[in-house]
């Protein structure tokens, strides 16, 4: 009989059927929501954690520490539970109710950092404060999903061809929502070597400065960041990048729902955004998939919510057409990402990341 930790992967791909037309690109979507602790970062946190037993960094007993907006403090608390290692997860405002919950359930000590950095966003003081306790709590250790090249090398290694087994050869591009840039700095490299002819897309949120830009306050959870994070090693392997607005993701989530029948997260909406716009401009024959990063109970009280829609003075129209109009409009913010690359190389520096010296650990 397979533990929880077996059961981590091997995400099913489904089509969707209501609202794509007959003559536009096929869209699927992969479904990461069926890893056992609801999204894709039981991947990278699975990976990260043996990695580190593997290296004798991580202790029976020891304490895993680490910044994360839900999912993958979700993953790691899970993970932690079943092999003994206590949790501290370093939140923000932005963590919805049932994420907090969830970090509770699996026995995770929460911290809820309030306090902005110079971009209006909690990444940088949440990490901060990560890396300040790593050096105060004896036998901790820091999975640093931001800055730890292992993150990417869990999709690189799993994620990335698992999904190019499973579609047969019928590929044609991949939509990620990016954050830490794990899923995509994997993915890109991977097909890269060994299906270059797949287009590897990302999507940032307007306000996020990923791919540079101007930095504004943006509600899409899970997404986004002030810089290019180094788990992105090589913008070049990146064909196009989107910016998609709160409004139009949280859209396309509720859209996603009435007429697919799926519920998905924020992130799995902005990119579902994006698909529809490429599916207008691609035949029949081609396919699109998206990494459906999450699991939309997570977000009911909030992106399912017309009191919280609302409160955020977005609007809760559920229509498909409003949606493919959007999506029609919407144009890359980027096609050749390198010309607005914004690395910050003394970041990690600066913030006393424990794996700033990992940076070549895709090739160990
Ligand atoms: C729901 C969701 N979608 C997308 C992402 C972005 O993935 P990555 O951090 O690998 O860039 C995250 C990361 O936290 C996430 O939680």
């Amino acid at each position: 009989m397979r533990t929880i930790l077996e059961a981590i992967g091997n995400s099913p791909i489904v089509r969707l059927q209501n609202i794509v037309m007959k003559d536009e690109a096929q869209l699927c979507l992969k479904l990461e929501r069926t890893n056992p602790g609801g999204s894709i970062k039981d991947r990278p946190a699975l990976y990260i954690i043996e990695e580190a037993q593997r290296r004798g960094w991580l202790r029976p007993g020891g304490t895993l520490i680490e910044s994360s907006s839900g999912n993958f403090g979700i993953s790691l608390a899970m993970i932690g539970a079943i092999k003994g290692y206590r949790a501290i997860i370093l939140v923000d405002p932005k963590t919805t109710p049932v994420n907090l919950a969830m970090l509770k359930a699996f026995g995770a000590e929460v911290i809820v950092v309030t306090e902005q950095d110079d971009s209006g966003s909690y990444h940088k003081t949440r990490i901060a404060l990560a890396n300040r306790l790593h050096r105060e709590i004896p036998n901790s250790f820091r999975p640093d999903q931001c800055f730890n090249p292992w993150n990417g090398q869990a999709h690189y290694r799993k994620t990335a061809s698992e999904l190019y087994g499973q579609c047969g050869g019928l590929l044609d591009a991949v939509i990620l929502a990016v954050s830490t840039g794990g899923q995509v700095g994997g993915f890109s490299r991977y097909f890269r070597e060994y299906a270059p002819h797949v287009k590897i897309i990302a999507v940032d949120a307007v306000g996020s400065t990923v791919f540079g830009g101007n930095a504004h306050a943006y509600l899409l959870p899970g997404m986004g960041l002030s810089w290019t994070p180094s788990n992105i090693d090589d913008l070049n392997r990146i064909d196009e990048v989107y910016k998609v607005a709160d409004e139009d993701a949280f859209m396309a989530c509720r859209v996603l729902a009435r007429r697919e029948g799926l519920l998905c997260g924020g992130s799995t909406g902005a990119a579902l955004v994006v698909a529809l716009k490429l599916a207008q401009r691609m035949e029949p024959d081609r396919r699109i998939v998206c990494i459906a990063a999450d699991n939309g109970e997570r977000y009911l009280p909030t992106i399912y919510d017309d009191g919280w829609m609302h409160e955020c003075g977005l609007s809760v129209d559920i229509n498909v057409d409003e949606l493919r109009r959007r999506a029609s409009e919407l144009e890359p913010f980027s096609t050749h990402p390198p010309e607005t690359a914004n690395y910050r190389p003394e970041l990690a520096e600066s913030l006393d990341s424990p794996s700033h010296h990992l940076c070549c650990a895709h090739d160990q």
